[in-house]
């Protein structure tokens, strides 16, 4: 079998806020790899860098020291418009508190980012429907955010970042919104689809309740990474 292509990888990234007296060290020499189909989980107490790793990862922050590379390319001193390149193309973010656009229905504000094509040719807003169709939302295309469930808005949160179907998903605590049964099966929705479609995720959270659905469990302890049994 073929090795899985390395979607993400850290090397030895360190990431300092501030400088002189008020410097903060967030992450210190981390070093993370992530392939395509895998789901990985970093979990870490309040103030450990997990939302600082993810939005280096993300290409929306750069390190301090260290090297970032997406889908094989290094992007730790790339330009602004080339960064923003991998974050349209290669990236999607699904957040604790879903950011849907409130004006919007559940198809509006998955269509808007859906990447036209796929074989079949399908327009933005087909392929927005079958997404949302997968992950039982074929009822609520027409719903207003206000109108749905926190597990539902988060099910359109991952329609969205899939049906931009990127190579690299990140979520930063994407169950903290939800109850525990919910957050458990919304992300079990999206470890099957991630892995359907043959994504690399990275999860980040303090909920040890959605362990079960990792293919790797890492740990931050104050801006410094180590592996989990
Ligand atoms: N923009 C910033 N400027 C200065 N310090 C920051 C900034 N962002 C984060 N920090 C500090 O970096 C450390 C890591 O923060 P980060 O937000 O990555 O933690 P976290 O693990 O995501 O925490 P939480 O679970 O509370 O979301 C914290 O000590 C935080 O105060
Ligand atoms: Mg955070």
């Amino acid at each position: 079998m073929d090795t899985p292509e390395t979607i993400l990888r850290l090397e030895g990234v360190t990431k300092v806020y501030g400088s002189g007296e008020r410097a903060v060290t967030a992450l210190y020499e981390v070093s993370l790899q992530t392939h395509a189909g895998e789901v990985v989980l970093v979990m870490g107490p309040s103030g450990s860098g997990k939302t600082t790793l993810l939005t280096i990862a993300g290409a929306l922050l750069r390190p301090t020291s260290g090297t970032v590379h997406v889908c094989n390319t290094d992007i730790t001193r790339m330009g602004e418009n080339a960064l923003a390149s991998i974050r349209r193309e290669k990236v999607a973010f699904i957040y604790q508190s879903f950011n849907l656009l409130e004006a919007l229905t559940a198809l509006e504000n998955v269509s808007l980012v859906t990447t036209p094509g796929g074989l079949n040719g399908a327009t933005p807003q087909e392929r927005a429907k079958e997404v949302l169709g997968t992950l039982g939302l074929g009822q609520r295309l027409n719903s207003l955010p206000k109108q749905m469930s926190d597990g539902e808005k988060q099910r359109v949160a991952i329609a969205r970042a899939l049906a931009k179907d990127p190579a690299l998903m990140l979520a930063d605590e994407p169950t903290a919104n939800l109850d525990a049964k919910r957050g458990h099966e919304v992300m079990e929705l999206l470890r099957q689809k991630a892995l359907e479609t043959n994504k690399a995720v990275v999860i980040v959270s303090h909920d040890h309740r959605i362990r079960d659905i990792a293919d790797r469990v890492v740990r931050l302890e104050d801006g410094r990474l180590q592996a989990e049994s």
